[in-house]
């Protein structure tokens, strides 16, 4: 929603693709299907809502204009080769995951293969 917002703005809009990866399959299988229940409502704000939701009975659904920008993928980040050309490489609390000797692996291996690619984790290693 934040980059579909910041790019919308822009005069010539850049191409946008996220790749959207998990060692879960079940985890995927939940994001893919892209259902929130009512409780989102407090979370997120009324303007995204109506931009980025259609509310279905109790749930809300992620609009297909913002689905068809993520491919979802299984991607084990300490065994699996990381992807290229990344621009940015977002991790959320995945870090608490990981031994201390696969977040190094990880990190380093995210920054040294993607391309032009900033990284931001919302976890610190301790
Ligand atoms: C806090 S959850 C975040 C889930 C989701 N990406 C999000 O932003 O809501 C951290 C995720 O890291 C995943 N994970 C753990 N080890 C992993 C690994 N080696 N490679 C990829 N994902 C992993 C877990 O399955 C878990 O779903």
């Amino acid at each position: 929603m934040l980059l579909r917002e910041r790019i919308d703005d822009e005069p010539h809009p850049t191409q946008l693709q996220i790749f959207a990866t998990d060692i879960d399959a079940s985890a995927l299988a939940e994001a893919r299907r892209g259902q929130y229940p009512s409780a989102v409502e407090r979370q997120v704000s009324p303007e995204r809502l109506v931009r980025f939701f259609t509310k279905r009975g109790d749930s809300y659904s992620v609009t297909k204009s913002l689905r068809d920008l993520c491919i979802f993928t299984e991607h084990d980040l300490v065994k699996d080769p990381p992807f290229s050309r990344m621009d940015l490489v977002s991790c959320r609390n995945l870090l608490i995951y990981l031994e201390p000797a696969s977040r190094s692996a990880s990190s380093s291996s995210s920054t040294t293969r993607s391309d032009r690619a900033g990284t931001c984790s919302s976890a610190r290693p301790r």
